[in-house]
């Protein structure tokens, strides 16, 4: 399908998705959240997709909400249609979505990827919530995911000054899984999500689900979650040919069951 604002394609068995509003350096407009959640429903749909990538260009990940749209809005409208609860549709994602980040991730941008599993960085990455300087703060999870993710330092320093940071000092604090030259990003993140996508589904599922849970939960309850998904992966067939096929010095060959 056609979108207006993003591009999307397939890997085999990776989803992938480009933000592409390039004069507005990807500002996530209502448009593009809509066609981002349809895209994300399609391939969340799809059984021969295993893992999404969410990538930008090489100057944006995505330089945050549309301001030009926003800037129009009262408290009344904000408030009615509860702005920004639809963009949360990608912290909903059951398979595994590494965020591809080259250039600005700002403001929402970095929201965006800090709602996905893995967030790769390109070395001319750039992550800030500007917001502040707006006159605002981050609307979508970026007090409380970016908090989770570096600590209260390092995410009162991005939110009380809006500072944007670079990819070094993202991979340092925590922000991001691994950085790569800007001319891999592309082919390192689809190449991580085609090995994700290769492997069981039901176990790639519930070690997403597990590893979410705590963020979510106290310790023990997060240790009883992983236990229990640990047991119930015993009853998948994946599990036992993974484990023969350890044992017969041989591939696994999984069916998703
Ligand atoms: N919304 C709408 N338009 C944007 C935009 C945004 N968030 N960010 C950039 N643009 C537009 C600019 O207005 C400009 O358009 P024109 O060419 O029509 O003037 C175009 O994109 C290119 O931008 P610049 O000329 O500013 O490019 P630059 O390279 O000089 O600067 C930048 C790049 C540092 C990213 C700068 O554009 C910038 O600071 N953007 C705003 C970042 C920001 O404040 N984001 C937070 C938004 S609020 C939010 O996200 C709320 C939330 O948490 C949900």
């Amino acid at each position: 399908m056609a979108y207006e604002t993003i591009i999307v394609e397939t890997r085999d068995a990776v989803g992938l998705i480009r933000l592409d509003r390039p004069k507005a350096l990807n500002a996530l407009s209502r448009q593009l959240i809509a066609d981002l959640n349809h895209a994300l429903d399609g391939f969340e749909a799809d059984d021969a997709i295993g893992a999404i990538v969410l990538t930008g260009s090489d100057k944006a990940f995505a330089a945050g909400a549309d301001i030009t749209e926003m800037q129009r809005l009262s408290y009344v409208d904000i408030f009615m249609h509860d702005f920004v609860a639809e963009w949360e549709r990608l912290s909903r994602v059951r398979k595994p979505v590494i965020a591809a980040v080259a250039g600005f991730a700002l403001g929402g941008g970095c929201e965006l990827a800090l709602m996905c599993d893995l967030v790769f960085a390109a070395d001319t990455a750039k992550f800030g919530q500007p917001e502040i300087t707006l006159g605002l703060i981050p609307g979508s999870g970026g007090t409380q995911r970016l908090t989770r993710a570096v600590g209260k330092a390092k995410a009162m320093d991005m939110v009380l000054t809006g500072r944007l940071i670079d990819a070094a000092e993202a991979e340092r604090i925590g922000l991001v899984s691994r950085v790569v030259p800007a001319a891999e990003l592309v082919e390192t993140a689809v190449a991580a999500a085609a090995k994700i996508a290769g492997l069981s589904r039901p176990a790639v599922l519930m070690a997403k689900e597990a590893v979410s849970r705590s963020f979510e939960t106290p310790l023990s309850d997060g240790i009883r979650t992983e236990r229990r998904l640990f047991h119930s992966l015993f009853a998948t067939e994946d599990a036992h040919e993974g484990m023969a096929a350890f044992l017969e010095k041989r591939p696994p060959a999984f069916q998703n069951r």
